[in-house]
């Protein structure tokens, strides 16, 4: 297993008290797998991601739970050491690239400064500097190669405003993979992008799981994409997980109501007559969190006993679990 998170909390202050934006997240991803993360807007996904980095931002916290990578438990580790540690063996892929890149320098100087950060390629002489420089420069012209830049060596000085949203995804990808990262977190990589881009996007980093290796949680609140190409799936809600397994079962047999309705709002282009179903309410207030199932509110099987006891995931069938009183 390469990540073990137990029962992370992430708190807010706000003037009407704490907003619980993830609250008792429990999940692990094996090595080698791409797991995905689904959950309507809000329920979490992105703060959960970014507690894996400890890049929650202020006067947001993480209060309490367990962050597991490699066996350490990341929430002990000291903030140089995370800085180590980020970009080199967890590395993050952002949903907006024009905000993440920096529209001032070269796209490929960006991409050599992440491999400068961590001293990745070294001059074999180190009195001439030019030697690293170039060889960093080779290393730069190969990852824009690896995430689809055509004609790296022409690209390398444009700034980002001359790279289409597409291919300002994939130069962040490639600052992304720059060290060799045994984890790739992406929060919703595609959601800015029209959907036959959106479709090379998520190709490209199932090419790069496949080829390196590498463990890749992917966040989108779009179950299609998360059905297409992930290999286990988690659902979140009001941050927490409802249920959780290998994403075909998921698909084909979801267990907890709220992923049926899920499910049932795709709309299919070969089934127009079917009416979609929406899930009807929205998410509940993180705030005045009553215990009990988070989503018992808009739950058609909703009974009284939903409400005040707190349940515990339950295994339905190997490696896939449910959180709902359905099941006990
Ligand atoms: N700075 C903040 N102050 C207060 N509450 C916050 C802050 N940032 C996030 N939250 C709350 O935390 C909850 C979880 O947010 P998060 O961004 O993780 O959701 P998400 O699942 O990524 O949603 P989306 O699909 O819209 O990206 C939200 O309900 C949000 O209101
Ligand atoms: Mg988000």
């Amino acid at each position: 297993m390469l990540l073990d998170v137990k029962d992370l909390r992430v708190q807010f202050p706000s003037s009407r008290g704490l907003v619980k934006a993830v609250n008792g997240l429990t999940l692990s991803a094996n090595k080698g797998e791409i797991l995905g993360i689904v959950g309507e807007s809000g329920s979490g996904k992105s703060m959960s991601l970014l507690s894996m980095l400890r890049l929650v931002p202020k006067p947001g916290e993480i209060v309490s739970g367990e962050i597991n990578f490699n066996g350490d438990n990341l929430l002990k580790k000291s903030d140089r050491e995370m800085r180590m540690l980020r970009g080199k063996d967890i590395s993050m892929v952002f949903q907006d690239p024009m905000t993440t890149l920096n529209p001032v320098f070269p796209v490929g100087e960006q991409i050599r400064e992440a491999l400068r950060i961590h001293g990745l390629i070294k001059g074999e002489r180190k009195w001439f500097f030019s030697d690293r420089k170039d060889r960093e420069r080779e290393r730069v012209l190969e990852l824009m190669a690896e995430v689809g830049i055509p004609s790296p060596d022409l690209r390398y000085l444009e700034y980002p405003h001359q790279f289409s949203g597409g291919m300002q995804q994939r130069a962040l990808i490639a600052i992304a993979l720059a060290g060799e990262p045994q984890l790739l977190l992406a929060d919703e990589p595609t959601t800015a992008l029209d959907v036959t881009i959106q479709a090379q996007i998520l190709e490209l980093l199932n090419r790069i799981n496949e080829e390196h290796g590498t463990t890749i949680i992917l966040v989108t609140h779009d179950l299609g994409v998360a059905a297409e190409f992930t290999h286990r799936m988690v659902v979140m809600y009001a941050g927490l997980v409802l249920e959780q397994g290998p994403t075909r079962t998921l698909v084909e047999e979801p267990a907890h109501p709220y992923t049926q309705g899920l499910l049932n709002s795709i709309p299919r282009i070969e089934d127009r007559r079917k009416k979609i179903e929406a899930i009807p309410g929205t998410v509940p207030d993180l705030i005045n969190m009553p215990p009990g199932c988070p989503f018992h509110q808009r739950c058609k099987y909703a009974k009284r006993e939903c409400i005040g006891t707190e349940l515990e995931m339950i295994e339905v069938d190997k490696g896939h679990q449910v959180r709902c009183i359905l099941y006990t």
